[in-house]
């Protein structure tokens, strides 16, 4: 019978480096994303540590940030539930941009090319991502890295956006391709609220 030699293989704690500070920093803040609110949308702008926060910024439950450091963030930006942020590649969301619940914006890609070694232990490649102001990235939308979202940009409900988005033109699907282009609202139309 031969004989079982000892994998040795580092598993996930070793290779990625746990420590219980780790384990503590990610406790706090699954607990911090949870927290329901005003109060809630307080703490994560206080405590998760963004690189810059605008005034008026609200952040509802479940926005979940990693790398907060590298994440500006304008004035009056709102991001709904479930929102995912992965801003190792830097992110920069302009003032007055909206994301939906569940968007997801990933600024951090597995690099793939080599067959030699899993992903999951090859090196990762980083680009930034920019929403841009007054721009709206609806529910479940993603966003690759390297993606610039113009100025007053419009993503559908459930598109993967891989390139960038000009200003002003609503983008839908997978991958995202332009629909049309927003234009001024005439006055009395259905989308001009002023006097
Ligand atoms: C994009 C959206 C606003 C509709 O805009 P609209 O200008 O009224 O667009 P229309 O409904 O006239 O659709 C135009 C075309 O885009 C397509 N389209 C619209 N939304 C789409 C989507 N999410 N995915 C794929 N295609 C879409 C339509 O099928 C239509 O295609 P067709 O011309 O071949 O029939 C709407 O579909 C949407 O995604 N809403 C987001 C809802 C949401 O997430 N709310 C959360 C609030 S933060």
């Amino acid at each position: 019978m031969a004989a079982r030699t000892k994998d040795t293989t580092p598993n996930w704690r070793q290779r990625g480096g746990w420590t219980p500070g780790w384990e503590f920093r990610r406790w706090g803040k699954a607990f911090i994303s949870r927290v329901p609110g005003g109060i809630g949308s307080f703490l994560r702008r206080s405590l998760y540590g963004f690189a810059a926060c605008g005034k008026d910024c609200l952040l509802l439950e479940g926005v979940w940030v990693e790398y907060p450091e590298r994440l500006s963030l304008g004035e009056h930006v709102n991001i709904a539930r479930d929102v995912i942020i992965n801003a190792a590649g830097t992110v920069q969301i302009d003032d007055w941009a909206l994301l939906g619940p569940g968007v997801i914006i990933y600024s951090q890609d597995h690099v793939f090319d080599g067959i030699e070694v899993p992903i999951s232990m090859a090196a990762d490649k980083r680009a930034p991502i920019r929403i841009g102001r007054g721009a709206w990235v609806a529910s479940r939308a993603i966003i690759t890295a390297g993606v610039t979202i113009g100025d007053g940009a419009v993503v559908a409900a459930g598109a993967v956006v891989t390139h960038d988005v000009a200003p002003n033109t609503l983008v839908a699907g997978v991958p995202a391709r332009i629909i049309r282009e927003r234009v001024p609202a005439e006055k009395g139309s259905a989308g001009d609220t002023r006097e």
